[in-house]
């Protein structure tokens, strides 16, 4: 698979809740070569504090070169992320790590928390284009409020896609978190594609697991270096060996890891 170092303009950043933003960068090598739940190390300033690049999903990609990254912020990095304007730049290397597998033509569901919903935007654009009746297919997403989720929502919403929102304060649709409401999709739904926290992802695979249908999920570990050589994103696999998120992943079938935290 290709890997680019670009240089990257960037176009535009919203801000679409108090710490939520999304950042849009001119970045063509890369997003000609992405994959929906590939993702990119981004140096967020040209010196060397933060040292370390950040890992960021694709949130979304476009045929004119551009890729949108979003992001909550929560550390040195990101706080700096969000300070962007358009016209500034920052370095991406990427695409990087295993994406999701698109071979399903049945109804599926997307499941996402937080920012985990963010590669599901890609993956949807992606399966939208690929002729199937989305219509069929279901959007599931987790926020802390709805001010989190409800402009990403439309985005899937646009694409055809029945979207059901959940949030903790019940300020938008379902009041509690997103794998409750997943029991009344499962007998629905040949595959479903998961990225959230751990403790909800864990909850997602087990009811999968239970209903017999087949789950991708997508992991957020600590990353150092993003490329297979740190050791810093192992987690645990099926069999007790240690895998690698950054390269055998991000995105695993559920039985490929051990929910065991
Ligand atoms: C493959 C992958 C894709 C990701 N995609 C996105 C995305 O699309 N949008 C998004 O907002 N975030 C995403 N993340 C998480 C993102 O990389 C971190 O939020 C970011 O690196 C934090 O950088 P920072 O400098 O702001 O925080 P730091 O100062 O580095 O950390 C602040 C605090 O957050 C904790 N922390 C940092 N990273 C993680 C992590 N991965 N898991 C658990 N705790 C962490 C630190 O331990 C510390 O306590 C992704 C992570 C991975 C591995
Ligand atoms: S982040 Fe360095 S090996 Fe995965």
């Amino acid at each position: 698979m290709p890997e680019f170092q670009e240089k990257c303009r960037v176009s535009a950043i919203e801000q679409l809740a108090s710490d939520v933003f999304r950042l849009t960068v001119h970045a063509p090598l890369i997003a000609g070569a992405a994959h929906p739940g590939q993702f990119v190390m981004v140096r967020v300033v040209d010196g060397f504090d933060p040292l370390l690049r950040r890992p960021f999903s694709i949130h979304q990609q476009f045929a004119g070169g551009s890729l949108k990254l979003l992001f909550k912020v929560i550390g040195q990095g990101t706080h700096i992320l969000s300070g962007l304007a358009a016209g500034d730049t920052i370095s991406l290397l990427g695409p990087l790590g295993r994406g999701f597998d698109l071979a399903c033509r049945e109804p599926v569901c997307l499941i996402g928390g937080g920012m985990g919903i963010a590669p599901l935007a890609f993956l949807a654009k992606r399966l939208a284009l690929s002729g199937r009746d989305s219509s069929l297919d279901f959007v599931l997403l987790g926020a802390r409020d709805g001010d989190e989720v409800s402009s990403l929502a439309d985005d899937f919403s646009q694409l055809g896609y029945t979207v059901v929102p959940a949030t903790d304060d019940g300020s938008l649709g379902h009041h509690g978190f997103i794998p409750e409401l997943l029991d009344d999709v499962l007998p629905a739904v040949s595959r479903v594609y998961s990225c959230g926290p751990y403790p909800m992802m864990r909850t997602v695979v087990a009811k999968c697991q239970k209903a017999d249908v087949v789950c991708q999920v997508s992991l957020e570990t600590h990353m150092a270096c993003g490329l297979g050589a740190c050791l810093g994103c192992t987690v645990q696999g099926n069999s007790g060996q240690y895998v690698h998120v950054c390269k055998q992943g991000p995105v695993f079938y559920s039985g490929e890891v051990a929910w065991t935290e």
